[in-house]
């Protein structure tokens, strides 16, 4: 006699947010979720979200449990993109989500990244889809767009892709972390959640900025500077063109109608104080997301300097010392009797 068939379908994955030093920021597909330029980033170790996924053999809503909370926004957004899994699985089968992650969400922290990067990498375990780590990063960035970055570890490259059906848009490995194991210290001035998301904030910036035809001409020569940088380990390039990027970028946000401020004081001092420190020969530069979080990247030789000047800054409540992580990876998987 057969064994009878499990009822549950049980994996946990982890993921680490990434930070981009050549941003992302516009869409050329809402519906698929498509960027209207590529993008660079450094994943980080350290912080992490840690996602399990059971798929029970029932039709039915959904269960979504983020750090212990259950939302119905962030719900929806967990079920269209287990859909997708479900679509290429063949089953209608409901799912029990567990996720928590070890950092503030919705601080300009990418949040959503490392969540829908571990999402689709548990899910698919669960599912026993063999995907390609394009296919998981395709299927990461339905889900939220940095998401597709952080399938992968090290410095990474998502392309922006020409097809309509995004099938060449998602993202791959540029240099693994050991090739030049930058730091990244991330300094925490709020803690309260974001006033305009970054998917609202993009889609209104392309709406309304008068500077963003200029922003999607300008990128390649941007995403070109950063690959050469990276190739030539040229710490002083990648500054210039990470802070570039990452200002421009913040310049469209302020020129929409209305304007888009996502920085607060202490954003505006510690980029300040980087510029101060990189002057006096340290390397050190900044970046800094839809939010008011400073991310500064940093030579191991700049590290103690650098940390000891954010936490002199009035209104920097903490800095979070990185590395550069790895990319999705299973942790578990759990087949059996209904959970
Ligand atoms: C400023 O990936 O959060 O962090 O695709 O709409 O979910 P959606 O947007 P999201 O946007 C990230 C924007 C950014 C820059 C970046 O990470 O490249």
């Amino acid at each position: 006699m057969n064994p009878p068939a499990p009822d549950s379908f049980c994996a946990t994955a982890q993921a680490q947010p990434n930070i981009a030093l050549i941003k992302y920021w516009g869409k050329r597909d809402v519906e698929l979720n498509l960027p209207a330029v590529g993008s660079i980033s450094l994943t980080l170790d350290q912080l992490w979200t840690r996602t399990k996924v059971c798929f029970v053999r029932v039709a039915g809503a959904d269960r979504v449990r983020i750090n212990g909370r259950t939302d119905a926004v962030s719900a929806q957004r967990v079920s269209a993109c287990l859909d997708l899994l479900r679509q290429r699985a063949g089953v209608d089968w409901r799912a029990e989500v567990t996720s928590e992650s070890n950092f503030p969400l919705a601080a300009g922290l990418a949040s959503s990244a490392s969540g829908f990067a571990a999402l689709v990498r548990a899910a698919a375990a669960a599912l026993e889809l063999p995907l390609s780590p394009a296919e998981l990063s395709r299927l990461a960035r339905r889900g939220s767009g940095s998401a597709a970055r952080s399938i992968h570890g090290g410095f990474v490259e998502w392309d922006r892709g020409a097809c309509a059906d995004g099938s060449d848009s998602h993202a791959r490995q540029l240099m693994p972390a050991a090739d030049w194991p930058l730091r990244v210290l991330v300094a925490i001035t709020t803690t309260a959640p974001k006033e305009v998301g970054s998917r609202e904030g993009m889609l209104h910036s392309a709406d309304t900025s008068p500077f963003y035809p200029a922003w999607l001409t300008a990128q390649s020569g941007d995403l070109e500077a950063a690959r050469g940088a990276l190739r030539t380990r040229d710490f002083e390039a990648l500054a210039a063109v990470s802070e570039h990027s990452c200002l421009k970028m913040h310049a469209l946000a302020m020129s929409a109608r209305p304007g888009l401020l996502y920085w607060n004081g202490a954003t505006v001092e510690g980029m300040r104080r980087v510029r101060a420190l990189r002057t006096q020969g340290l390397p050190v530069f900044f970046t800094v997301d839809a939010g008011p979080q400073l991310k500064v990247v940093c030579e191991e030789s700049a590290l103690l300097e650098a940390r000891a000047a954010l936490l002199e800054l009035e209104g920097v409540h903490e800095v979070i010392e990185c590395g550069l992580g790895e990319g999705a990876r299973l942790l578990e998987t759990a087949f059996g009797g209904t959970s």
